[in-house]
């Protein structure tokens, strides 16, 4: 059985390229719903149909045994719902995990690192977070920060139109729109910035140039492939069921040229993505 990597569009291919490198033996497929992309500014039942969509056809028709959604968005709003109704109902045996609360425990560790007191780094346990409306306004990153660590600060600033842009490659509009998002993020004076998108750890450089060198950026592509080995070695009954022929497989909803562009840089020339329908 395989693993599969959810988003809503190319930002999650990073992750899934973090993931291929790291456990490069395993069975992959990546599903990119780009027809009905950004998920960021929908409600809730919708993003909620769309997740269960993916869901449902990376179980049914490419064998999953475990999913990771990839997408910060699809983790705030359809994540826990998935889990709570649909797997029991469905595939009791199968797992579905987000980004959210493994960053946010990647965020907290990092406020309370050694290696920060040493280097004399501020570290007031400001953490900022970045990412699209649907997510802050779920305040999942909050709960989730504050229920590992009470004592921390967050502070979260939704960016809407950022993942058009880079879903489109217009990154010479990138810096000065980022520069008023991080603006009141700034103004707190946070020592810590979670990327909570998946589109955007793409424009890191531009992000830490505005930020600078002594606020920490945390970054899913960086952290998400770590995290998934260290459940794969607490869950042996799940890791037992993976496929270990190093197939890889690029399914999206929509064939846009960046994505393909895109795909190819990132993961090689070979990579062919393949058009399917999820509303079947
Ligand atoms: N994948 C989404 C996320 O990580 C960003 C793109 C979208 O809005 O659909 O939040």
């Amino acid at each position: 059985m395989k693993i599969g990597v959810f988003d809503s569009g190319l930002g999650g291919l990073l992750v899934f390229k973090g993931l291929i490198k790291k456990l490069p033996r395993y069975d992959f497929v990546y599903l990119g719903d780009l027809k009905r992309l950004p998920y960021g500014n929908r409600r809730d039942e919708t993003i909620y149909e769309f997740a269960k969509e993916a869901t449902d056809y990376l179980f049914k028709k490419e064998d999953c045994q475990i999913i990771i959604f990839a997408c910060n968005t699809a983790s705030a709003r359809a994540l826990r719902r998935i889990q709570q109704e649909y797997l029991p109902k469905n595939f009791e045996d199968r797992r579905v995990l987000g980004v959210i609360i493994p960053t946010a425990e990647e965020a907290v560790q990092e406020t309370k690192s050694e290696k920060r007191k040493t280097k004399n780094i501020k570290n007031d346990k400001k953490i900022g977070v970045l990412a699209t409306m649907a997510t802050v306004n779920s305040g999942t990153y909050k709960r989730e920060i504050l229920k590992l660590d009470p004592g921390a600060k967050v502070f979260e600033k939704s960016a809407p139109s950022l993942v058009t842009l880079i879903e489109n490659g217009e990154t010479k509009f990138i810096e000065p729109i980022l520069r008023e998002y991080l603006k009141p993020l700034l103004l707190k004076k946070i020592d810590t910035l979670i990327l909570g998108c998946t589109h955007y750890p793409i424009i890191k450089n531009i992000v830490s140039k505005i930020v600078g060198k002594k606020t920490k950026i945390i970054s899913q592509d960086e952290i998400i492939p770590q995290k998934l080995i260290d459940y794969l070695k607490g869950h042996p009954e799940i890791e037992n069921k993976l496929k270990k022929k190093g197939v890889r497989k690029i399914l999206v909803t929509e064939l846009t040229d960046e994505f393909q562009k895109t795909a190819k840089r990132w993961l090689g020339k070979d990579v062919d993505p393949k058009v399917i329908n999820l509303q079947q």
